[in-house]
C-alpha cells in the first residue's frame, strides 16, 4: 500500500504572528522541491490566519492545534472548526497528551471533536499514546485500543476518508526519549490492526499513522523506514525551519 509520507509540525504555545510568519515563509523557500511528502504545520489559533495566507501556493498547508465541538455559542475562549476552516487551515489536531493532560480532555470529548472537524471539512488528527506508567505497567495496548475505539465510535468509514492517527507516546515527548524502532513498529502494527476491526480493511490499509516524540533530523529515517510509519508529528525541533526541513527531506 502506497501512503503519501505526511510531515507535521505542532508549533504548540511557540511564536507571535511576526515569528510565525518568518519561519513559515522560511519553510516554503526550502521546501520548494518537495516531492511526495505532505507537509504540514499548526500554528497558535492568533498565527493560523497570517500563516495560512503567508504559504497560500507553496507546498504547505496548515492545521490547528485543537478545535471546540460546537459550531458558535457562549463558549468563552473557545474556537470553532469552521472558524479554523475560513482561516484556511486543512487540518485540525484533535487531543493532543497536553491537552488531555492539562485540559482535561477525554476520549469523549475527542469523538465530538473529530465530528466537528468533519463536519467542517477539515482532516482530523487524532493524537493517542500511553503515559510512562501505563507502559511500566504493561497497559499500553489497552489504552491505545480504548483511546481508539472511543475516540472513532459512531463513525462510518466513509466519514473519515482522510483520517490520520498519531501514535505519540506521552513519556517520549519533548524528553529526548524516542521510543525504539522496535517499540513504534509494533505499536503501528497495533494501531493498525485495531482500526481494521473497527472498519474495513481497505480502510485500515490506508489509513496513515504518524509517529511523535522526539523526533529529529538523526532519528526520522530510520523511523520512517518502518513498514507502518508513514509519517511524523514534530514538536520542537518543527521550530525552526532550517531543521525542519531536514526532517522533511529525511529520505
Ligand atoms: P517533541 O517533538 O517536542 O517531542 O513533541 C512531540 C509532540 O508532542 C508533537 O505533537
Amino acid at each position: 500500500m502506497n501512503r503519501t509520507p505526511l510531515i507535521a509540525g505542532n508549533w504548540k504555545m511557540f511564536k507571535t504572528g511576526d515569528e510565525a510568519v518568518a519561519t513559515a515563509e522560511r519553510l516554503a523557500e526550502l521546501s520548494r522541491d518537495v516531492e511526495n511528502t505532505e507537509i504540514m504545520i499548526a500554528p497558535t489559533f492568533l498565527s493560523l490566519p497570517l500563516v495560512a495566507d503567508a504559504v497560500k501556493g507553496t507546498k504547505i498547508k496548515t492545521g490547528a492545534q485543537n478545535l471546540f465541538y460546537e459550531n458558535q455559542g457562549a463558549y468563552t475562549g473557545e474556537v470553532s472548526g469552521e472558524m479554523i476552516k475560513a482561516a484556511g487551515a486543512q487540518y485540525v489536531i484533535i487531543g493532543h497528551s497536553e491537552r488531555r493532560q492539562y485540559f482535561m480532555e477525554t476520549d469523549d470529548s475527542v469523538n465530538k471533536k473529530i465530528k466537528a472537524a468533519i463536519e467542517a471539512d477539515l482532516i482530523p488528527v487524532l493524537c493517542i499514546g500511553e503515559t510512562k506508567t501505563q507502559r511500566d505497567e504493561e497497559k499500553a495496548f489497552f489504552i491505545l485500543d480504548k483511546q481508539l475505539k472511543d475516540g472513532l465510535k459512531g463513525f462510518h468509514s466513509d466519514e473519515l476518508k482522510n483520517l490520520i492517527i498519531a501514535y505519540e507516546p506521552v513519556w517520549a515527548i519533548g524528553t529526548g526519549l524516542t521510543a525504539t524502532p522496535d517499540q513504534v513498529n509494533e505499536i503501528h502494527q497495533f494501531i493498525r490492526s485495531v482500526i481494521r476491526t473497527i472498519f474495513e480493511a481497505s480502510f485500515s490499509d490506508a489509513v496513515r499513522i504518524l509517529y511523535g516524540g522526539s523526533v529529529k533530523p538523526d532519528n526520522v529515517s530510520g523511523l520512517m523506514k518502518l513498514k507502518d510509519v508513514d509519517g511524523a508529528l514534530v514538536g520542537g525541533a518543527s521550530l525552526d525551519a532550517d531543521t525542519f526541513i531536514k526532517i522533511v527531506k529525511f529520505n
